[in-house]
């Protein structure tokens, strides 16, 4: 007989796999994103993100419910304000859409994590993420609204922000604002690496905050860019990010990888809205199996050395790992 190595022994039953199974995904690792809308008894299905919706505060109960329920330990809020204006004014607004949610999911669910999304593209008439000069985002005039909408989020009782604007030096503007204001325990969580990507489609569909003119290409990654990614992510750290996102997650793994082999902070990736489109598009279909899918995709992305995945599957993923 040969006398050959045999990988298969250990592949032979369910529970020998289950031994030797190198990544597991948990529900600790979720966080769900979700959107809220000025005004009243308001739940609009997202066309494009089937099974996400655009909730009033006074009906947000519903949503929130369910992830306590299942268990997931943090949500990230993305507000929809009535108007907008150049600059922005409804991201730190006291009666903001995003600073009402979280009071009242505070009351509601005070262990659940609250994270609130920093940027301004949601608030402002242009659509882009922060404050203009001429066509141009000023870098440096929009690090005193972002550090003013975390103060503002902290202020509501956000546990954590997360600035997704992408522009220089915010984290030290925001980490040094949040202490400023009595808020040096309120956590943030950095898109360190945000690329310019086709992947927020539907996100920007949901949120209405597609650029009036231009794109976001000035300010967010290029996606060709690897060490660049590596050099955001040390930046922000020094600057004070308690963890550091990658996003898109799914052509993005090598970055994930690479961000994971050099830091030893907590890592997250965002596997954002056209991923989740996709997959919930071809699995309406019939054309994949959804839940097999999900769970490979998100498995992926832990392999790779996320620690957290940002996921709009966070319901079902917390659902499927229970059964
Ligand atoms: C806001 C923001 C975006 C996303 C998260 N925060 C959109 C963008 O940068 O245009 C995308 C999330 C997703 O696609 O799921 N700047």
């Amino acid at each position: 007989m040969l006398n050959i190595i045999r990988p298969r022994r250990l592949r032979r039953t369910a529970n020998i796999r289950r031994m030797v199974r190198e990544t597991k995904v948990s529900v600790d690792d979720l966080i769900f994103p979700l959107f809220v809308v000025f005004g009243s008894g308001k739940k609009e299905e997202i066309e494009s993100m089937p099974g996400n919706f655009r909730w009033s505060v006074d009906r947000v109960h519903e949503e929130i419910e369910q992830v306590v329920e299942a268990n997931i330990p943090a949500v990230l809020l993305f507000g929809i304000p009535e108007t907008k204006d150049e600059i922005g004014s409804g991201a730190d607004a006291e009666d903001g859409v995003v600073q009402q949610a979280i009071r009242k999911i505070k009351e509601l669910a005070p262990e659940l994590v609250v994270i609130g999304d920093v940027c301004l593209c949601e608030y402002t008439s242009h659509g882009h993420c922060g404050v203009l000069r001429g066509d141009e985002v000023d870098n440096d005039a929009t690090l005193e609204r972002l550090a003013s909408v975390a103060v503002s989020l902290a202020r509501a009782g956000a546990d954590m922000v997360a600035p997704s604007d992408m522009m220089d030096g915010r984290v030290a503007a925001i980490r040094a604002a949040l202490d400023e204001a009595g808020f040096e325990h309120v956590a943030i969580m950095s898109y360190a690496a945000k690329y310019a990507s086709a992947f927020y489609g539907p996100f920007r569909e949901a949120a209405d905050s597609a650029p009036q003119f231009g794109d976001r290409s000035t300010y967010q990654m290029d996606p060709p860019n690897l060490r660049e990614a590596l050099r955001e992510i040390e930046l922000d750290i020094a600057e004070g990010a308690d963890i550091v996102m990658v996003k898109p997650a799914l052509a993005y793994l090598d970055v994930v990888a690479a961000a994971r082999e050099a830091f030893d902070v907590p890592l997250a990736a965002y596997n954002v809205s056209g991923e989740f489109a996709m997959v919930k598009t071809a699995a309406q279909r019939g054309w994949i199996d959804e839940r097999r899918i999900v769970m490979e995709i998100v498995c992926g992305i832990k392999r790779a050395g996320a620690d957290l995945i940002l996921t709009y599957h966070a319901k079902d993923i917390a659902r499927w790992l229970k059964e």
